[in-house]
């Protein structure tokens, strides 16, 4: 515990001291008022009306007392500093207890450091199931950060789903050991998975046509037919044989017209070659219970489609998830402003709300991945209580609501020249409790599952019933 000088003057939310080291901005700070309690806060800047530039102003942000078991405890401060104290820099457990981040790197999410390498910031995975936002400028390292988490999650055997559309995840994923599933080869999901809306969408080119009237006729009635458990699924086929009846019968639409509309949606929804007559592979169960990592290569998808198979596919793993058969998980959505965007309705955007107003009770946490926070839905944006932000322009950053927490002027200064790699990270009682500017930590390939095997034992004892008796299956 190193001294750093005494409080000059102090009230209920502030206190100034001097002090003969350069302290620098942001550090953490501790002045002891009695009993064992301290207060702890964060060093805003120089006092500027000092002569000698080496009186600094701190921000109070909680009143520290030892708690039960050799642990501190934090509640909101009540009384100024005592002019006069000892100012020091309180002990690293100390500071990361008061971020909330995590004591055992075993059961964290270690994503780098912060107050200049002093501590480690180790999230606690539960604080996943709250959401993430990732977002900063082209090239800041937004998509890296994701990868990180993705690294720990394999390493505490909590599996992860990534929707990839720029392929940037998929050597990380399998130098994991993770699978990598590429739509329409080894993965088709049935036409009966999409919702009128995203079937209107997958045939709008037709708009205004029999083709498009009759296509709609026909799959929803084959929908309602999936909803009262006449039947399990359905494909294209089923939809062109559908149509024919329904155009002749119910329409009452003449033969040429029907074969012509029925040729028009062939040739519409080809077009989408990851859309089968049922579900065909990845095995979610066995691939997710495994806890490691999976990636579905999108590159060669359009944004219609990445917003197609992402909307069917997180259905498919709700479903499952709920029905108990897959394991509390991630999933991460790069780009994340293709399927959830702020100015337009698209396929994918009612179920990644779904996801992020009920993935806490599920035991879902979807950590999305956009440069820019307005093109972000805000509705999914109020969700994500963890945000990092990488280099940003601060007009930005107005998108994000209670982003600034309570960060310090220097910190949100500093921000549109963050350097590649480092982000301010900011988030909520239950994830990240005070601003802290972090610097990711680079990735560790195979050497981040050293020790994965035990600790993922530990995590997930029983493969197959996954997680029964792991803490992060106990919370659902
Ligand atoms: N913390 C880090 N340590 C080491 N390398 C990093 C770090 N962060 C980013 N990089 C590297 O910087 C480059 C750009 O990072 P990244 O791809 O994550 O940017 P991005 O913010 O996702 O950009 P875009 O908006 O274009 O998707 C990558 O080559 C990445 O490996
Ligand atoms: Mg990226």
């Amino acid at each position: 515990m190193r001294v750093l000088g005494e409080v000059l003057a102090a009230n209920y939310h502030s206190f100034t001291f001097r002090s003969s080291e350069r302290v620098p901005s942001d550090a953490v700070v501790a002045t002891p008022l009695g009993g064992g309690a301290f207060l702890v806060g964060r060093v805003g800047g120089v006092d500027a009306s000092a002569p000698d530039r080496a009186v600094y102003e701190v921000e109070v942000l909680r009143r520290g007392e030892p708690g039960p078991g050799g642990g501190i405890e934090f509640f909101a401060p009540r009384e100024p500093a005592v002019p006069g104290a000892e100012v020091y820099e309180p002990p690293r457990e100390v500071a990361a207890a008061l971020f909330g981040f995590g004591a055992d790197p075993k059961r964290s999410l270690r994503v780098g450091t912060a107050l200049g390498g002093a501590v480690e910031v180790l999230l606690r995975p539960e604080s996943l199931w709250r959401h993430v936002f990732v977002c900063g400028t082209t090239g800041s390292g937004k998509s890296h950060f994701a990868g990180v988490l993705v690294e720990e999650l394999a390493r505490l055997g909590i599996p992860a789903m990534i929707v990839d559309p720029l392929a940037e995840h998929l050597g990380l994923v399998a130098s994991l050991g993770g699978a990598v599933v590429r739509p329409g080869r080894d993965y088709e999901v049935p036409l009966s998975s999409l919702t009128p809306e995203e079937a209107a969408q997958a045939v709008a080119a037709l708009e205004g046509t029999h083709g498009y009237d009759l296509f709609l006729f026909s799959f929803t009635a084959l929908r309602r037919e999936v909803e009262e458990g006449h039947r399990s699924s359905f494909g294209l086929g089923d939809v062109l044989r559908r149509m024919e009846r329904d155009g002749i019968h119910a329409l009452r639409l003449d033969g040429y017209d029907v074969r012509v509309a029925m040729a028009r949606v062939e040739h519409s929804l080809k077009r989408h070659r990851f859309l089968g007559e049922a579900e065909r592979g990845p095995d979610w169960v066995g691939a997710l219970n495994s806890g490691l990592p999976l990636a579905v290569d999108c590159s060669s998808l359009d944004a219609l489609q990445v917003q197609l198979l992402a909307g069917a596919t997180l259905r498919e793993l709700q479903r499952l998830r709920l029905a108990g058969r897959i394991p509390p998980l991630a999933v991460f959505l790069d780009e994340a402003h293709l399927l959830a965007p702020s100015d337009r309705e698209t396929p994918c955007k009612q179920v990644v709300r779904e996801y992020v107003r009920m993935g806490r009770h599920w035991g879902v946490g979807v950590v999305l991945v956009s440069q820019n926070p307005l093109d972000v839905d805000r509705r999914v944006l109020a969700q994500c209580n963890t945000r990092a932000v990488f280099a940003l322009e601060p007009d930005q950053l107005e998108a994000l609501q209670g982003v600034k927490s309570d960060a310090t002027p220097a910190m949100l200064r500093g921000l549109p020249r963050f350097p590649r790699g480092t982000c301010l990270l900011t988030g909520s009682y239950e994830t990240v409790r005070h601003a802290v500017v972090v610097s990711v930590r680079e990735f560790l390939g195979r050497r981040a599952l050293r020790g994965a095997a035990a600790t993922a034992r530990a995590t997930f004892p029983a493969k197959g019933a996954a997680a029964v008796g792991s803490p992060f299956r106990q919370a659902f």
